[in-house]
């Protein structure tokens, strides 16, 4: 059960517009992503039902889409607050041919897509925060959750899953978000074309997606570094067993954050939360 002041201020749900589907695939020109759209009034996660296709041997590419979520799972089983009609909900099935330790790849790959699609919408330049957070003028604005299913020394399918605040007003937000949250309206002052979002975010997602399948996490992760605002800067790094601080020195070839501490030595971390300090 979620705590109680997550689910205050959902009752006063601001109201939006049903997408229009056909208004996304119009005019794409993908190679791999969103030939099929999978379009639901609710589901309990897009990730769950994007995992249950792959299990039914779905192809590559599927797209799950929904207005809302009952459901929605963010990073470190987190709860991700998904109203309806006024955000984006979206998972991807992807059937990737890297081995699984370079799993990692794809979430840092899908950060980089998903703030240069937000970057055409909002005025503000989009910062990744690691591994996959999207922060706009300093808050959350996007997140990206991959869950992935192996068999042997393959990757049978990764689950791509994105949550984007569009249309949903910072006031309406639980009070347990607020402070952390923001969303493409604040920075618009009006409306997103929540269909333009989604259309963008599926080109950006399938060119970046393809340059990591062909050219490798090289072509990619100077686009990350370049979008990771926390590098040499001193931060505190928060995991389940235990915390460090030190000054984040970017990320290695599986996606693992760098952190140097007054010694000098270099700790990997693989799973945690990064805030700098001082915050
Ligand atoms: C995070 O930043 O913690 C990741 C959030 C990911 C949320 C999205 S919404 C669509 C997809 N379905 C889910 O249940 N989660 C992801």
């Amino acid at each position: 059960m979620p705590p109680p002041d997550l689910d205050k201020k959902e009752e006063t749900k601001p109201a939006g517009l049903p997408l229009r589907i056909h208004q996304i695939q119009d005019g794409l020109t993908t190679h791999r992503l969103g030939k099929k759209i999978h379009y639901f009034t609710e589901l309990d996660s897009t990730n769950s039902h994007a995992r249950r296709l792959a299990e039914q041997r779905a192809q590559e590419g599927e797209v799950v889409i929904a207005e809302s979520q009952t459901h929605g799972r963010g990073r470190l089983g987190r709860r991700w607050v998904s109203p309806p009609y006024v955000n984006l909900y979206l998972s991807v099935i992807l059937r990737p041919t890297l081995p699984p330790i370079d799993a990692p790849q794809i979430t840092l790959m899908a950060a980089v897509a998903l703030a240069d699609a937000l970057a055409a919408f909002i005025p503000v330049l989009p910062a990744i925060k690691w591994p996959n957070d999207i922060l706009a003028g300093g808050k959350k604005l996007a997140g990206v959750l991959t869950e992935s299913a192996c068999h042997g020394e393959r990757i049978d399918f990764v689950i791509l899953g994105i949550g984007v605040n569009i249309n949903y007003p910072v006031e309406s937000m639980p009070d347990a978000i607020q402070k952390r949250a923001t969303s493409m309206i604040s920075f618009t002052g009006t409306n997103v074309s929540r269909e333009s979002v989604v259309r963008r975010l599926i080109q950006d997602l399938d060119r970046c997606y393809g340059e990591l399948e062909e050219m490798g996490f090289q072509t990619v992760a100077p686009r990350w570094e370049a979008r990771f605002e926390l590098r040499g800067k001193k931060v505190r790094v928060e995991m389940t067993d235990r915390i460090i601080i030190g000054t984040a020195r970017g990320i290695d070839r599986d996606g693992a954050l760098l952190v140097e501490n007054g010694r000098g030595e270099v700790q990997r971390v693989v799973a945690g939360d990064v805030v700098p300090v001082g915050d």
